[in-house]
């Protein structure tokens, strides 16, 4: 697996642990088979979900499930028309959610105390993605695929209008899930190498450009296996990356975001 992983050798044996087995095989899944997800894996899923760690125990994540295909179609089309929205039988959307702290301050007779800050809103984005990504091991562990749709922030107040979302809470990123389908061909798409993303006590960018060199060519590799256009990796960051047009109109997100009722202060 970490040979798969990294295209070379490496000291940790996946067999220390079935749950880095399971991570070191993730590979995001764009085809599914049709079977409904059953709902005890929806559970079980939420739980993981709720046992990642939450920031002062504040629990500031809220996730819709949606399975009606018209509403996937829909957040398919908000989403850049990204057909495994639509194919796949469950589509998980994550929010950041200040509306219940909001609610229970209100009761209190307080004021929105610190939920207008833009502190406030990153605690939560941290507190979903943690918990969105206990919920993914869980699931992959089950034998589903995933993919992640971060384009359920190209517009986030359409998204937040098909959900009923009140406001302070926000769509961050969707989640697709199902059996992966016979014909997915997706396979472990290795990473950059460990060198160039742990840093030994400081910050250090030495040799990190020979590095991204080797890669460049790992990940040619990997495209050309999947039959894409073997680019390598830095064109792939020129590319999405390389101006605001490619955030496909994520551009706006702090516009969005005041609108959904984030002060962001
Ligand atoms: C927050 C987030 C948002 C993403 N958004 C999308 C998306 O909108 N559409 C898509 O096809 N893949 C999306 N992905 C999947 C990434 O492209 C994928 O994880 C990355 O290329 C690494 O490939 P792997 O997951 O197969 O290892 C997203 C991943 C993350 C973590």
């Amino acid at each position: 697996l970490l040979l798969e992983r990294y295209g070379e050798p490496a000291l940790v044996d996946p067999a220390w642990s079935e749950v880095l087995a399971s991570q070191l095989g993730h590979r995001s899944v764009r085809r599914y088979r049709p079977d409904p997800v059953p709902e005890a894996v929806l559970e079980a899923a939420v739980a993981a979900a709720q046992s990642a760690p939450t920031s002062s125990n504040l629990q500031l994540w809220s996730v819709i499930a949606i399975t009606d295909a018209s509403r996937k179609a829909r957040l398919a089309d908000l989403a850049g028309g990204q057909d495994h929205i639509r194919q796949a039988p469950l589509f998980l959307v994550w929010t950041a959610d200040l509306s219940r702290a909001d609610r229970i301050l209100k009761v209190r007779g307080a004021g929105p105390g610190n939920l207008d800050y833009l502190d406030a809103f990153l605690t939560a984005a941290i507190d979903a993605s943690l918990a969105a990504q206990n919920a993914v091991v869980t699931l992959e562990a089950l034998g589903f695929g995933i993919v992640y749709i971060g384009a359920m922030r190209n517009h986030p107040e359409k998204v937040a209008s098909e959900l009923d979302l009140p406001p302070l809470v926000a769509p961050l990123f969707g989640l697709a899930v199902g059996r992966p389908h016979p014909d997915q061909s997706a396979s472990v798409k290795p990473p950059l190498p460990q060198s160039v993303v742990v840093h030994r006590e400081t910050y250090s960018t030495d040799g990190e450009f020979e590095a991204f060199g080797r890669y460049d060519s790992v990940l040619a590799d990997f495209q050309r296996a999947q039959g894409q256009s073997p680019v390598g990796w830095r064109p792939v960051v020129a590319d999405r990356a390389g101006s605001p047009e490619a955030l496909h109109g994520r551009e706006r997100l702090r516009g969005a975001l005041l609108a959904l009722g984030f002060p962001l202060k």
